[in-house]
């Protein structure tokens, strides 16, 4: 059996700062190779996700056209995670990880964890969730379903948002750390850390490559993509942009954090809205809106990938996003935040265009929220 894989670090500085690459997981010594049984266990798993459709939203100006990918309806939990987690994991074992010797920890927003949870719990493995304090009660509990354990981070200890959740699992892992010092028979709590590793991008390549199927030959013009942790944005951009080298990446950020946008256009947003964004301490006390976007004073290495396919990054309001929501639940499409803000981005598109195909997702349900 290899030895255990390098550790990638939690938290580092701030996304602007570092160039970081992400990290790969390599075992020390060969891959394992897993049992007949336990490889048949992850081909059913891994069949659980995908093909989910493309459709056409008739809702755009000027003869533009949006295609829409339905992620929000994949199996099991409801997200595009549902595709990253059978892969992750079963790279992950074949680097030396399993149910004996490791529990699995890993933060989210909200969509990745009922995804790790429900997964690795079918694998045999414990999983502990570590959740941004600010998150819906509702998206707290879909982990809660799928998951051991759940540590919601301390906002005044640990910090807003996604930074507190990564903040509250370092802590857990050097505390894991300090026990099996003490107690060598103490399992290893292992991050999967999804955010920070190249295998999410080989694991999100099925979507992109439905995308083109569905596109039966047609060329796309814009792809616009959340600008998450960059597994969506980088991942299936990049794919895009090999097969349809013309078409133009769009991120889609929320004016209240523009994250990606400080990178890519900087100095802009000062001039746009007056003032400059707020900051990590900043948001301390306020709601956590649109869950998903803009990570705050967290490190996404896909995201530096990620600025150099993108033309542009589009920031939308809050006010534009709730009445997007408005508007799609009216014509029978009830899904998330993200979703919303990917259709206002497709809007603003297609108000300077004309005649273009432009290619967006659906991540989740309103449901979630
Ligand atoms: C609701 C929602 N939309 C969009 C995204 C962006 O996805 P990613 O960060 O995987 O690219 C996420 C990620 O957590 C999400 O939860």
């Amino acid at each position: 059996m290899g030895k255990k894989p390098k550790q990638g670090r939690v938290l580092p500085r701030s996304i602007i700062e570092s160039g970081r690459k992400p990290t790969a997981w390599k075992p020390r010594r060969g891959l394992v190779r897993l049992s007949h049984s336990r490889q048949k266990l992850f081909d059913r798993l891994m069949k659980l996700p995908g093909n989910t459709a493309l459709r056409e939203l008739n809702l755009l100006p000027n003869g533009n056209r949006l295609l829409v990918k339905m992620e929000h309806q994949n199996k099991p939990t409801g997200s595009h995670y549902d595709r990253v987690y059978p892969h992750l994991l079963w790279a992950l074992e074949r680097t030396g990880i399993n149910p004996n010797r490791f529990v699995l920890c890993e933060t989210s927003s909200g969509n990745a964890t009922p995804a790790f949870g429900y997964f690795s719990r079918r694998l045999g493995y414990r999983t502990i969730a570590f959740l941004p304090a600010e998150l819906s009660e509702t998206r707290k509990n879909l982990t809660r379903q799928q998951c051991d354990q759940v540590v919601v981070a301390d906002s005044k200890k640990h910090g807003w948002g996604v930074f507190g959740a990564a903040n509250a699992m370092r802590e857990a892992l050097e505390k894991n750390k300090a026990e099996r010092q003490t107690d060598p028979n103490t399992k290893a709590l292992w991050s999967v850390n999804h955010s920070q590793v190249t295998e999410s991008i080989h694991a999100i390549r099925g979507l992109a490559r439905e995308i083109i199927r569905q596109l039966h030959g047609r060329q796309p013009d814009y792809f616009v993509g959340i600008v998450g942790n960059g597994t969506i944005l980088y991942g299936v951009g990049k794919e895009l942009k090999r097969r349809f080298p013309r078409i133009k990446i769009i991120g889609v950020e929320t004016v209240e954090r523009p994250v990606l946008h400080q990178a890519k256009h900087p100095g802009q947003y000062e001039i746009e809205y007056g003032k400059n964004p707020p900051t990590i301490g900043e948001m301390a006390g306020q709601e956590f809106f649109a869950p998903g976007t803009g990570a705050l004073g967290v490190d996404f290495p896909h995201l530096f990938d990620a600025a150099r396919i993108c033309s542009k990054i589009v920031l939308v309001s809050r006010r534009e996003m709730e009445e997007a929501l408005k508007e799609l639940s009216g014509k029978k499409f009830q899904v998330g935040h993200t979703s919303a803000m990917s259709y206002v981005a497709a809007q603003k598109i297609a108000s300077r265009t004309k005649g273009k195909i432009i290619v967006g997702i659906f991540y989740d349900h309103i449901n979630r929220y």
